[in-house]
């Protein structure tokens, strides 16, 4: 379903429920990670862009102190009440993406006012691809238009970061609101985490496409091993002496290999080589140098799987069947992307080998798994737009 016609989708679910048309309507994308996963909370690069599935949201001032929260997707509708402290409902509830973002106007002072709001999604929560983080960065510039106040776009995307941090009890990086909030089309975007610079590098080479491939398994280990990992990489740098793993080279590392936990040093090699393969890669993509990236991209999978330990049997899988159709048939690379125990795998593929591989891929891993993937294309789509305004 493209954006126009998800759009009228949710502006009509806004009229069906509101009983009138909505005032305002802004979309927020997911995305995909091309390389540098479980860099961003090192301070390193990312190299994500945004993909053509979004998250729109409708709204319109209801004139009371309230916002009312629906979902054209059946969820659980929820009210915010804005004449007291906001506060986060029991984890795992979807309006708590909403309703951190909307905590993070009013502490700026912003008064979105009383609303209500519809929100759509293209794809499935969980799928992997950062709904939720299209659905913070869709939610705020919504509250942009109510506000009348733009926000510069990094402090958006942050405002949006500790939203998930605070309300829905995710201690994720940067990288899923910002690529969300700043990506362009025909573009991928080299996000420096520390120091916030981005530089959007063109992705237009008719010859190559991104090819997404679900797992459809989530493993439930997320929960408890990202905020395990982010306290590893902080021991690592600290037995380093370092502020972060992004002032790590790989020397320092087996200079202090001896007095490192096994299980530390292993995932600091990880992030330090990651870091490396992105700024690696990000220079193969602007040569459209494809073996190369796709090297990276093998690399970037077996470190996480071996050293970092986030992968699982089925993305592994989906990488295997990859590898074996390999360069000859058309694929370049292909790696987990994400945060991993599940969700998807991003490959880097010959475009004319596009059908033959989803097939090869789609047969292979079912045969292997018995569970069903989801596979398609998708050009670097744009960050968030207002579409009514
Ligand atoms: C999740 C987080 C991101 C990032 C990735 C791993 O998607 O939200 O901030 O850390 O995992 O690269």
């Amino acid at each position: 379903m493209n954006l126009q016609e998800l759009a009228r989708q949710t502006a009509q679910a806004f009229q069906q429920a509101y009983g009138r048309d909505p005032q305002w309507i802004a979309a927020a994308p997911g995305r995909v990670n091309l390389i540098g996963e479980h860099t961003d909370y090192n301070d390193g690069f990312v190299f994500p862009m945004a993909i053509e599935r979004y998250t729109v949201v409708a709204a319109a001032p209801n004139h009371s102190d309230q916002i009312q929260l629906r979902s054209a997707q059946g969820d659980q509708p929820a009210t915010l009440d804005l004449s007291r402290p906001l506060a986060p409902f029991p984890k795992g509830n979807w309006a708590n993406y909403p309703a951190g973002v909307v905590a993070g106007f009013l502490t700026r002072g912003l008064k979105p006012g009383g609303l209500d709001v519809m929100i759509h999604s293209t794809g499935p929560l969980g799928g992997g691809l950062t709904r939720s983080a299209a659905l913070d960065v869709a939610t705020a510039t919504l509250l942009e238009l109510a506000t009348g106040k733009t926000l510069d776009p990094v402090e958006k995307a942050l405002l949006c970061q500790k939203a998930e941090h605070d309300y829905a009890g995710m201690p994720c990086g940067i990288m899923d609101q910002f690529i969300s909030a700043l990506g362009k089309e025909s573009h991928l975007l080299l996000l420096d985490c520390r120091t916030r610079q981005t530089e959007l590098v063109p992705m237009s080479d008719p010859s190559v496409a991104v090819l997404i491939i679900n797992t459809n398994v989530k493993h439930e280990l997320t929960g408890s091993e990202y905020p395990t990992r982010r306290k590893q990489c902080e021991a690592a740098a600290k037995a380093l002496g370092v502020p972060s793993l992004r002032d790590a080279s790989p020397e320092l590392l087996e200079q202090h290999q001896a007095k490192l936990d096994p299980v530390v040093y292993r995932r600091a090699r990880h992030v330090i080589g990651e870091i490396e393969r992105t700024t690696h890669a990000a220079a193969g993509v602007r040569a459209g140098n494809w073996p190369t990236v796709g090297q990276l991209m093998y690399a970037s999978h077996r470190a996480l799987k071996d050293d970092y330990e986030v992968s699982c049997k089925e993305l592994d899988d989906v990488v295997d069947i990859a590898g074996a159709i390999g360069v000859a048939g058309g694929v370049y690379g292909c790696r987990m992307t994400g945060g991993g125990f599940g969700g998807c795998c991003v490959a880097l593929v010959k475009a004319a080998a596009v059908d033959a591989i989803s097939k090869r891929i789609a047969t292979e891993y079912q045969q292997r798994t018995g569970i069903e993937p989801t596979i398609f294309v998708s050009r670097p789509g744009q960050g968030a737009t207002v579409l009514k305004g």
